[in-house]
């Protein structure tokens, strides 16, 4: 059970403790912040609301930590990520309870993200190990007007302090994707995780308290966005902000100092399909990629944008799918759970009635009790209705019907958005010309947006982010390249 067993440590009373300079503590401000349970809207945990004085401790333990960090060998730094990797899976259970009590997701999918979190935290272990432990070496008699008397040796330092900001959908898995490049680069590593979601990432936290990371390398401060989060985000003390979420990254990425910056700040991402498609595939992958974790995932399907002679079947094959997905609380395992707080839930609502109020065709009828929203899909939406271009973030998904390929290209890339796209087709000319065409960072071919495997690479275009994440991308990015050259007296030449 959560905050028990080996979690004892991390609460006192009712109150999670934050994590400094390798212990739990308790703030100094004496105050904490709620997090209300989606499905009861009751508080269901309390949090520390840290202070800015406790920030600046922590970026001043998590500098003197790095130092030791980067010295320690990588094979070492690889062994203690495997070993947090295995106790996350370990207490793989209490931790789900976390994200079905924070989030709402269901019980099962709560699961499987702490086993992925397990999973990706190992993987980067080996990925560190095999990129971080090679060079490059130049010669300088390939540029012109040079001989050969300059070896050019490059390697991969670390940045020196990480900060990590995940969102609420993936408080743990979306955490381990900053923390686990972080370290194995030889990073220290600051996270700020999400209110709702931060009783989960404190347990995650824990695992690496328990495998042995040494003091200050790793902290965890919860608290008020309005008190800490720009105090945060313009720390002089951070060196690296890999952020995932909404439109705060965009205000982030303007306050940010001269640091790297990733952020993967959402999408609206379609699916275009053709009238040679398999129409049973792609009904499946509408109603996985619209509707799983109730369409709070930035790689969610968000706008269908199907051939008109297939648009009929297409809805059909959707709409019956749809009446087989169960709706209810995230304890039951239901395919459909409550979204995450009253507020998104009644954006979505005003998503839907703008819709209806513009003529979109509703397949199902609309209902809604508390944050739970039944699955809805809009048909015969048109370019003015909201729903066509903003992201709802719940279980409502608009099918826009075209004449031409070119009207569904010209759509995607109307968007503010370019995270990811789908087409379905059985011609892979025609899909490879459209992926081409389409201004997303990924697009999938015949199947779903999704960002895993966890190790390929993720990127958004235009506000949907800055940068490429993925084990090896994240790696990469939380790193800087150190030359030295060494300088003969005379040219040499191998075997000259
Ligand atoms: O919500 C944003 C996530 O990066 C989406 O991840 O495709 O594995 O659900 P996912």
């Amino acid at each position: 059970m959560a905050g028990t067993g080996v979690f004892a440590d991390i609460i006192e009373g009712d109150v999670y403790k934050y994590y400094a300079e390798g212990e739990w503590r308790k703030s100094s401000s004496g105050k904490s912040v709620p997090i209300i349970n989606p499905t009861t809207r009751k508080p269901q945990y309390k949090v520390q609301a840290c202070t800015q004085e406790e920030v600046n401790k922590v970026m001043e333990a998590a500098k003197v930590a790095q130092k030791a960090w980067a010295r320690t060998p990588l094979w070492k730094r690889a062994d203690l990520l495997h070993r947090a990797a295995a106790l996350l899976k370990e207490h793989k259970e209490p931790i789900a309870e976390c994200l079905v009590k924070e989030i709402a997701k269901p019980a099962k999918d709560a699961v499987s993200e702490v086993v992925r979190s397990g999973d990706l935290i190992s993987y980067t272990a080996e990925e560190g190990v095999r990129i971080l432990g090679e060079g490059k070496l130049l010669v300088s008699d390939s540029f012109p007007g040079n001989e050969r008397n300059k070896y050019c040796l490059t390697s991969k330092i670390p940045l020196g302090l990480v900060l990590a900001i995940p969102p609420f959908n993936y408080p743990v898995n979306l955490a381990v994707s900053k923390i686990g490049p972080a370290l194995i680069a030889g990073n220290a590593l600051v996270l700020k995780p999400p209110t709702q979601g931060a009783v989960a990432a404190l347990h995650m936290i824990h695992c690496f308290h328990l495998a042995g990371f040494p003091k200050g390398l790793i902290s965890c401060v919860t608290g008020k966005g309005s008190e800490i989060g720009d105090f945060l985000t313009m720390h002089p003390g951070v060196n690296c902000i890999s952020f995932t979420g909404g439109d705060t990254g965009i205000a982030i990425s303007k306050k940010a100092g001269m640091i790297p910056l990733q952020m993967e700040l959402g999408g609206k991402d379609a699916c275009i399909v053709l009238e040679d498609a398999d129409l049973n595939l792609v009904a499946a992958n509408i109603v996985k990629g619209g509707f799983s974790y109730s369409g709070q995932r930035c790689t969610a399907v968000k706008v269908v944008l199907v051939i008109e002679s297939v648009a009929d079947a297409v809805v059909e094959k959707v709409k019956s799918k749809i009446a087989k997905l169960t709706v209810g609380p995230p304890e039951d395992d239901c395919d459909i759970t409550p979204v995450i707080t009253e507020s998104s839930a009644n954006f979505i609502e005003g998503l839907i009635v703008d819709a209806k109020e513009k003529g979109a065709t509703f397949c199902q009828e609309y209902r809604r009790e508390g944050n739970l929203i039944w699955p809805l899909l809009l048909d015969h939406v048109r370019p003015d209705m909201r729903i066509a271009w903003e992201e709802p973030f719940g279980p409502v998904l608009p099918v826009i019907r075209i004449s031409s390929v070119e009207e569904g290209i010209h759509h995607c890339n109307a968007s503010n958005f370019g995270l990811q796209g789908c087409v379905f087709t059985r011609d892979i000319n025609k899909a490879i010309m459209i992926s081409d065409a389409m201004e997303t960072g990924t697009v999938q071919i015949n199947s779903a947006p999704a960002r895993g495997p966890d190790h390929f690479p993720f990127q958004g275009l235009k506000d949907s982010g800055i940068g490429s994440q993925g084990i090896t991308n994240s790696i990469n990015m939380m790193t800087k390249i150190k030359s030295t050259v060494i300088n003969l007296p005379s040219p040499s030449y191998t075997m000259g």
